[in-house]
């Protein structure tokens, strides 16, 4: 019989692993050689208690052939042979005005990646990126439809990223379609200027929001913002010292912010 020590201990060992606060790190810049996602690498290594989700980006999505180019292939690798990595692909929705079909052969090409035999380029989830706030019957159910799709492609991770917060009267629609939602994507200081509990919806959801800030300088207090995300219990967070996302020059000291 299990004692109860153990079966508390087994209950807390739980609550923290579903309740940590990860890095979502959007990785849209081209691996022109070896060196150019090595910060990410290395900070992946130097924390393996730092759970990292990943987008990548071929090409504002997939690309149009079946599997990405060769350096693609060996980043992507790369990140699956680390236990604390989860790779998800990058699609973007256009505010729900998209034509569905390409998103689900978008969705459709990330999930054949994984029949990739030479190297494991398994995608483990879909970013959907300008995904909607509104509370608008059609754009739920659009938002409903890409994520069942993208779920039953064996892509399991759903996050979406309206980049503010989510209109009321829709917002626990939103967030059961998804397991991560952005309801912060601003600069640095517009987060230093807010009060943080006013950029969500909902406290209720926490533990699914994200927050990205771009914009970051040098001398910004990165382990204040990561604390304050885990102190709130938020599900991921990102900040950057750039406005574009085409520098992964910051992912050390983000994750050197997690205790
Ligand atoms: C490939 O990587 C994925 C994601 O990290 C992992 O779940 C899967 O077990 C790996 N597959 C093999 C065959 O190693």
């Amino acid at each position: 019989m299990l004692g109860l020590t153990t079966i508390l201990s087994a209950f807390l060992a739980f609550v923290s692993l579903v309740s940590s606060t990860s890095i979502l790190v959007p990785l849209y810049v081209w691996p022109e050689d070896d060196s150019t996602w090595a910060p990410v690498f290395n900070a992946i290594s130097s924390y393996p208690d730092v759970q990292f989700q990943v987008i990548v980006n071929p090409n504002s999505g997939p690309g149009e052939t079946a599997y990405p180019d060769e350096n693609i292939i060996a980043g992507v690798a790369k990140l699956n042979s680390h236990d604390n990595v989860q790779v998800i692909g990058y699609v973007h929705t256009e505010y729900a005005e998209r034509d569905i079909s390409e998103i689900e052969s978008e969705v459709s090409t990330y999930s054949k990646w994984a029949s990739y035999k030479a190297k494991n380029i398994t995608v483990s989830g879909i970013f959907f990126d300008e995904a909607p706030r509104t509370n608008d019957a059609e754009m739920i159910s659009y938002m409903q439809t890409v994520s069942t799709k993208a779920k039953s492609s064996d892509l399991s991770t759903v996050v979406f990223n309206p980049g503010a917060t989510l209109e009321a009267g829709s917002v626990d629609e939103y967030f059961k379609a998804a397991d991560l939602i952005v309801e912060f994507e601003n600069s640095y200081s517009a987060w230093k200027t807010c009060i943080p509990a006013e950029q969500f919806s909902s406290s209720k959801h926490y533990a699914k929001d994200a927050i990205i800030l771009y914009s970051a300088p040098e001398t910004a207090d990165y382990r204040a913002v990561v604390q304050e995300a885990q102190s709130m219990g938020l599900g991921a967070a990102y900040l950057t010292s750039t406005d574009n996302y085409m520098s992964v020059e910051t992912v050390t000291k983000v994750a050197a912010s997690f205790d």
